[in-house]
């Protein structure tokens, strides 16, 4: 695995998440708490873009053939059909979901484990479904953010069977500074979530997109799952890759994809 000490330090490494079950259950069955911790059911078809990714992780569809995720879900660059992306449906386990398997993987460029976390997957066949543009200013960057996808709803939980999703205000670099020692990139990272914490992402949503509406009220995305001091901590913000500072790389290591 690519999971890295911080990574290991701070969360539950991806291949312990990979392994695990998708819950039987329904993750909103009786008081059960919402995945994506605090969170609740996705719509079918409220979030098009939204891709499983089989080493458990969550992705976008950057372009119909090219998904958006985490580096720190990925071993490095190069061919790789190791990996299956599923999609189209909020239930994985729906008869009616997509699979295709990838071709090719490539790793930010210089990413070593802090910062610059993420990657592209490229699929064997396009999926005709909508995909989650990516902002490419700082203007995004501030209000109040959508987050999504198949991980635990509570740290050291299950990853799920649907699809959950929750909203995270922006926090400040200073503040997420604060709370990480110093530990946060914050030309390269953006942090979301509550002071009193409750709502968060959580092991299997990273490479995950967080997003927001855009000023022609399309989704757009300004941020990729990262990392966070367990989940849903008071005083822990979630941190997420911030996108519009790889926006430039993403583009052009897309194009030669
Ligand atoms: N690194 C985690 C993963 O591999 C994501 C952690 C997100 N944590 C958080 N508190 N927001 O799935």
């Amino acid at each position: 695995m690519s999971t890295l000490v911080r990574f290991m330090k701070r969360t539950l490494a991806v291949g312990a998440v990979a392994l695990a079950a998708v819950s039987l259950q329904p993750a909103n069955a009786g008081a059960s708490p919402a995945p994506v911790v605090g969170g609740t059911r996705a719509a079918q078809g409220e979030f098009p873009f939204m891709v499983r990714l089989s080493m458990g992780c969550g992705g976008a569809l950057y372009t119909q053939q090219i998904v958006l995720t985490a580096a720190h879900c990925v071993n490095g660059s190069g061919n790789n059909t190791s990996i299956t992306a599923t999609a189209g449906n909020v239930d994985l386990n729906s008869s009616s979901t997509i699979k295709v398997k990838s071709t090719k993987v490539l790793q930010a460029p210089g990413y070593n484990g802090t910062g610059k976390d993420w990657a592209l997957i490229k699929l064997a066949q396009p999926i005709n479904l909508p995909t989650l543009k990516i902002a490419e200013t700082k203007a995004y960057d501030s209000g109040t953010f959508t987050v999504a996808g198949w991980g635990a709803t509570r740290e050291g939980g299950a990853q799920q069977r649907y699809l959950m999703k929750a909203t995270v205000p922006f926090v400040s670099d200073a503040s997420c500074q604060s709370s990480y020692g110093g530990s946060l990139v914050p030309g390269e990272e953006i942090c979301a979530g509550f002071s009193q914490g409750g709502v968060d992402t959580c092991q299997g949503d990273s490479g995950g997109p967080m997003f927001r509406r855009d000023n022609a009220n399309a989704w757009i995305q300004v941020g990729i799952v990262s990392w966070g001091e367990g989940c849903a901590r008071p005083g822990y913000p979630g941190v997420y890759t911030e996108v519009s500072t790889f926006a430039a790389a993403i583009k052009s290591a897309a194009a030669g994809l």
